[in-house]
């Protein structure tokens, strides 16, 4: 049996991609096998999603022709090594593992080895996602234009140099987590001034995802949509003056500074 996809550690984010994959009808299941650290993860995503799936990396990697890496920054080297002497310069290697390089990846992979760092999101799983890639030394075009078939479908793709990618993990990889918090602050607000908890869900969420598709579908600064929504001694600049009074801004800048600079050390000094 040959695989268009091996993915190695199908935990939380490798789930979530293969599931966006199969509802997008962008794989099938027999095109994927998945490989994870314990049997009974592996019984899930068998009778969840179909794929096929095996607890030896090796034997996962020799019939694929695209290996993407979904285990945790510590691992990945391991990983790596553990599968480099199935590699052949033929295949693919895609990595979605934070903080991890090309550089250091390709030197784990072997030499020849193509590989590309992708930095999903959740969203993914409902093809609202953001996905950035960056080329290593041995991808030619051919395997970034694969590499953005694949993520496409699951949401928005850029290409980036790769000395963006810890700031994207930062910002687009961690964000979600940000706005949960902001989706069920303002939900508890909705609470707080009486509102049934599943309305002010359904209000806060709606809110977000149509202020982001002003911002998106606009292009213009979020600045200007901010002002079309403030009339002058209206409600909304005192829900405002409250924002700033509370800090919001400059806190979520500082999340994703700090969670860009966690990304930065998550694999630690190189061997
Ligand atoms: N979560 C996100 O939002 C997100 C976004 C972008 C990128 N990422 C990246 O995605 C990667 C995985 O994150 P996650 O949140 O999905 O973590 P996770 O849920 O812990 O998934 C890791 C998976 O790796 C498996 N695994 C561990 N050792 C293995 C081995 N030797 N061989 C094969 N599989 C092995 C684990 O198997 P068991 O389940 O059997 O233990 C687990 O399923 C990380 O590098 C992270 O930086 C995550």
């Amino acid at each position: 049996m040959s695989y268009e996809v091996a993915v190695l550690g199908a935990g939380k984010m490798g789930g979530t991609l293969i599931r966006g994959w199969l509802d997008g009808g962008v794989l099938e299941p027999q095109q994927i096998v998945a490989t994870a650290a314990h049997r009974s993860r592996l019984d899930l995503l068998e009778q969840e999603l179909g794929v096929a799936v095996e607890l030896d990396n090796p034997t996962a990697v020799r019939e694929a022709s695209t290996v993407l890496l979904c285990v945790k920054p510590y691992q990945a080297a391991e990983v790596l090594s553990e599968v480099r002497d199935v590699l052949h310069a033929d295949q693919l290697v895609v990595s979605i593992v934070a903080s991890a390089t090309t550089a250091r990846l390709e030197a784990s992979a072997g030499d020849g080895v193509p590989v590309i760092r992708v930095m999903p999101n959740t969203p993914s799983l409902v093809n609202a996602g953001m996905s950035v890639l960056s080329a290593g030394r041995w991808a030619s075009e051919a395997h970034m234009d694969l590499v953005e078939t694949l993520f496409r479908p699951l949401g928005r793709v850029q290409r980036l140099d790769e000395h963006h990618m810890d700031a994207v993990t930062g910002l687009s990889a961690s964000g979600p987590a940000f706005i949960y918090v902001v989706i069920e602050s303002l939900a508890e607000g909705g609470v707080k001034a009486g509102l049934p908890r599943s309305v002010a869900t359904e209000l806060a969420a709606q809110t977000v995802l149509g202020a982001a598709q002003m911002v998106l579908e606009t292009g213009q600064h979020p600045a200007l949509l901010k002002d079309a929504v403030t009339t002058p001694a209206g409600c909304t600049v005192d829900g405002l003056l409250t924002l700033e009074e509370g800090g919001l801004r400059v806190t979520l800048i500082k999340a994703v500074m700090e969670a860009t600079r966690r990304a930065r050390e998550l694999i630690g000094p190189p061997d």
